[in-house]
């Protein structure tokens, strides 16, 4: 066990010209090979320096995560994207130009400087550029090329809140700079331009929508949203049980009526067997459920807010005990997608449709 560092970080303070006391001494533990954990505006990051082997696999060993899964690589400027990308597209740069620094992820070629610990073994490296000043801060004293997958435990919530990596971390990293709680909610979204069509590997904050309207035509991998479970995505990560409760859980879809009614009867009769039941609705429909721990996770009209509590709440129904949980859905075209991808994850795929 070593002794994990919590130390404050107000973004508004951060100069673009002159970094933080706390941000330098975290920039020299990266420049070291070691591990710091930062606020980005998705979910909090646990970096490493991307272009040493050794750094990278100290990441998979302390978050317990398989080794095939790659990591993403983050930097602080578009330039710097020439050393670890073998040969960057057109389509790289108009994305880059919309959405960068922001919640957007490009898989591309890689170059040779970027060890295959870092990309999981493949020939491809996933980039991006964070909107936090605090990361952006952080990247320019670590020295450029930070990898940095969400800071949890592999398997757990993505955090998005520094308590919420120092649940996970403690004792294992040296130190987590707490910038408060995030913006999104949810982590960026993934796009690989190795493709003929570029793909959508992860759905997020930038949508299929937003993306086409830059690059034209834009494809969604079809493992992403799937409820068979055996359709395979293809970005390595998604294909774990991931973001999961400690619970049991199940997604149940239909309409708002028929929804409230069935979960309110399953919770009813698992209530009798003598277990302990969790429920996640909405602003309108949680005063309905009379039975189990109901969290509301947020209004439907604001579907921005419910990706910004899924993961505290995830993390709060384990906290709470219940051994089973049901879920509303949420699938409007835009971040309702990426809440029903991170909802179908959470609970294996397991999905009741009521009709
Ligand atoms: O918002 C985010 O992206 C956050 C913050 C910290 O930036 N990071 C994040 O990293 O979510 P992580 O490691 O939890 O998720 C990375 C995902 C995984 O599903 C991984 O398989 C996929 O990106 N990925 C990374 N490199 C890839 C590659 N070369 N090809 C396909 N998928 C890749
Ligand atoms: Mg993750």
């Amino acid at each position: 066990m070593q002794k994990t560092s919590v130390r404050k970080v107000y973004e508004d303070e951060i100069k673009p010209d002159r970094a933080d006391e706390a941000i330098i001494q975290a920039g020299e533990i990266l420049k070291k090979g070691g591990l710091v954990a930062f606020p980005t505006e998705t979910v909090y990051g646990l970096g490493a320096n991307a272009l040493s082997a050794d750094a990278a696999a100290k990441i998979y060993a302390a978050k317990g995560r398989p080794s095939d899964n790659p990591l993403i690589v983050h930097i602080c400027c578009f330039e710097d994207i020439h050393a670890i990308v073998a040969n960057v597209p057109r389509q790289a740069r108009l994305l880059a130009d919309a959405f960068w620094p922001g919640p957007l992820t490009m898989i591309l070629q890689k170059s040779k400087i970027v060890p295959y610990e870092t990309t999981g073994g493949m020939d491809t490296v996933a980039v991006r550029m964070p909107a936090n000043r605090i990361a952006l801060a952080l990247i320019r004293e670590g020295g450029g090329y930070i990898a940095a997958p969400s800071a949890n435990t592999s398997g757990r919530p993505s955090p998005t809140e520094a308590d919420h990596v120092y649940e996970d971390l403690n004792g294992k990293i040296p130190l987590i700079l707490d910038g408060g709680e995030v913006g999104i909610g949810i982590e960026s979204t993934i796009i690989d331009l190795t493709e003929q069509v570029p793909t959508i590997l992860r759905p997020g904050f930038i949508t299929q929508k937003m993306l086409s309207d830059v690059i034209g035509e834009v494809q969604t991998d079809p493992g992403m949203l799937a409820q068979d479970a055996k359709i395979k995505p293809k970005a390595p990560g998604m294909k774990y049980r991931h973001y999961a409760p400690r619970a049991e859980m199940i997604l149940v879809e239909g309409t708002q009526e028929q929804v409230v009614k069935k979960i309110s009867q399953l919770a009813e009769e698992m209530t009798a067997a003598g277990r302990q039941v969790g429920i996640i609705g909405t602003k309108e429909t949680a005063g309905q459920y009379k039975q189990g721990v109901v969290f509301s996770i947020g209004s439907r009209q604001e579907e921005e807010e419910i990706a910004h509590n899924l993961y505290r709440i995830l993390r709060s129904l384990d906290a709470s005990g219940v051994d089973i949980i049901y879920a509303e859905s949420f699938e409007t075209p835009q971040i309702g997608q990426a809440i029903r991808n991170r909802l179908l994850k959470a609970a294996g795929h397991q999905v009741m449709q009521v009709k």
